[in-house]
């Protein structure tokens, strides 16, 4: 049985094709975040140039995070190469920590300057965010001048939004108020522990920060929201689809005349159209859709999926499907033999078996196989399991770590590990003072380590060394021999903090050379897309996306 025809079957009232909104905020999604954020740009861009022709200012606000900084980047990049001037913009951001120097490697003032500010040519007196460094007394005053200043330059025109897991906009955290101004506020405990990545500690993570508030943000007479990565899809629909709610702030935007949401495919799947078009009315029937329709049917009511009735279907939007597959029985078993090809013990493919319904073929019956784990430990973390089965199963398996991971050893490991070596040489009677010298040298960059400090290049090393080590082991007791290991070492990674620079041809050419070496059979990307890490998908999606046409082309030609 093929899929049912996406027009609406004869006899059925034309009431029932139309198409449902669920969204009280409209969206733009995109495939790939960097065009959804060029095009917020290019918009900016315009709207600066109308206002320099009107010989009059543009008041931006702005907001920090990975989610603008494609929009910063190409904000940028016109002004490199198109002359695009900023000297009639103001800008205000959102927020800022509390307590922060604004010279903190964590500040937004940092964020501001290394993103955007230090690469256009804004005057610094049209730049205005929250200062994190003035005493507590101070505080409530300053937040009404700054309020008082986006007032007295004529209100923000654009605004630019993240959206935070919490549903947060700003720093504006659940329980916020419509009537909330610039104010100093407490951070909610999930908001912390995603700055973890940039603090490094959570207790280096501050408690508070001042913000501009909801009414602040909804004065703002245009407003763009982003959110990139699967790890936002459930907050935004919640803030799309949701009721207003002060529990989930983004949610007061819905109130607001010119708002957008820009998304991408990631973000975007809990929302009612894409997960369940067919109670939106917008069905594109396809093999792939059906399957989805009847596991859903089958998790919402609890039920083994043989189970479900025509009734099941009737009252939950699919009548269609069983108008077009007769009864719930012949659509259960479909979907049930569908479901049962997909599950194998045989991930490589089992050898002289009748392949016709099973995931992968016979034939090879020993395959090439790559495992790509961005960091070491992907690899055993995500698919330990499958790993081992290829292995078993006598394939040639090999793993590639993408990255060295050398930011996630922590600095007591390094420190044990250098001083082991100094132990070692010591009770060996190895006398070998540049070996000392560079252990001191590391110990003692160790112990005086400010907050969020880079790590000297001998330290990165020495912990890039450390995450190779244990990988090395965790893949030579899955049976590997030692040269289907692959370090890769990917230059992209190399920055000494979280924060990456773009993959660059290099980077890629080590994975085309790779791939040309072993010409696999199988490719698996291991690791968890919903990884917030900036190696993972969050901020990666174009990556991998490209990574996937790599393995594409690569592997016909
Ligand atoms: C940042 C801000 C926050 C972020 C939000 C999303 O100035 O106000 O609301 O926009 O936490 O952060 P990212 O973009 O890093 O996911």
């Amino acid at each position: 049985m093929t899929a049912p025809s996406t027009t609406a079957p004869a006899g059925t009232t034309a009431l029932k094709y139309q198409l449902k909104s669920f969204e009280k905020i409209p969206i733009k999604m995109w495939d790939n975040p960097d065009d959804g954020a060029i095009h917020i740009a290019r918009y900016i861009a315009l709207c600066i140039r109308q206002k320099q022709q009107e010989n009059d200012h543009l008041v931006l606000g702005l907001a920090t995070g990975s989610s603008p900084i494609k929009v910063y980047n190409e904000l940028v990049r016109m002004h490199r190469e198109e002359g695009l001037s900023f000297q009639n913009v103001v800008t205000f951001n959102l927020d800022e920590y509390y307590p922060m120097k604004p010279d903190a490697n964590q500040s937004y003032v940092r964020f501001m300057h290394e993103y955007l500010f230090s690469h256009i040519d804004i005057p610094q007196s049209n730049i205005h965010i929250p200062n994190g460094d003035i005493p507590m007394e101070y505080v409530d005053h300053y937040c009404q001048e700054y309020e008082k200043k986006i007032e007295s330059l004529g209100g923000i025109d654009i605004q630019i939004l993240g959206i935070g897991r919490t549903g947060h906009i700003g720093f504006n955290e659940p329980g916020s108020w419509l009537s909330s101004r610039t104010r100093l506020v407490k951070l909610d405990h999930m908001t912390r522990m995603d700055a973890v990545k940039e603090f490094g500690k959570e207790e280096n993570v501050p408690y508070r920060a001042i913000t501009m508030g909801i009414s602040t943000i909804l004065k703002a007479k245009q407003i763009f929201i982003m959110a990139w990565g699967s790890h936002k899809a459930e907050i935004v629909a919640q803030a799309i689809e949701g009721d207003v709610t002060e529990m989930i702030p983004a949610t007061f935007l819905q109130n607001h005349t010119n708002v957008k949401f820009y998304l991408d495919d990631a973000a975007s799947v809990e929302l009612t159209k894409i997960k369940t078009p067919w109670l939106a009315g917008i069905c594109q029937w396809d093999d792939k859709l059906v399957a989805k329709a009847v596991i859903w049917l089958s998790l919402k009511l609890q039920k083994p999926l043989l189970k479900l009735t025509d009734e099941d279907y009737i009252n939950h939007g699919l009548s269609e499907l069983i108008a077009e597959y007769n009864s719930a029985y012949t659509l259960n078993i479909e979907i049930f033999n569908k479901l049962q090809h997909t599950i194998t013990g045989w991930p490589g493919g089992k050898p002289n078996a009748d392949d016709k319904h099973r995931p992968e073929r016979a034939n090879p019956a020993k395959k090439r196989v790559i495992i790509f784990s961005p960091h070491p430990d992907d690899d055993v973390i995500s698919m330990g399991g499958t790993f081992l089965r290829l292995v078993e199963q006598g394939h040639e398996v090999h793993v590639a770590y993408q990255v060295s991971g050398n930011i996630a050893v922590h600095d007591t490991d390094a420190w044990r590990y250098a001083e082991f070596m100094a132990d070692y040489a010591r009770a060996m009677g190895v006398d070998h003072p540049e070996l000392l010298k560079l252990v001191n040298k590391v110990t003692r960059f160790i112990e005086r380590k400010e907050q969020g400090e880079t790590d000297l290049k001998e330290l990165r090393v020495l912990k890039g060394i450390i995450r190779r080590e244990e990988a090395r082991s965790g893949a030579l007791y899955c049976g590997l021999p030692e040269k289907n290991i692959h370090f890769l070492n990917m230059p992209f990674y190399e920055t000494g903090g979280v924060r990456k620079n773009k993959l660059s041809e290099i980077d890629f050419q080590i994975i085309i050379d790779l791939l040309n070496d072993v010409k696999p059979h199988q490719v698996y990307a291991a690791g968890d897309l919903a990884d917030p890490h900036g190696t993972g998908e969050h901020g990666m999606n174009g990556r991998l996306m490209k990574l996937r046409w790599l393995f594409r082309l690569v592997l016909t030609n």
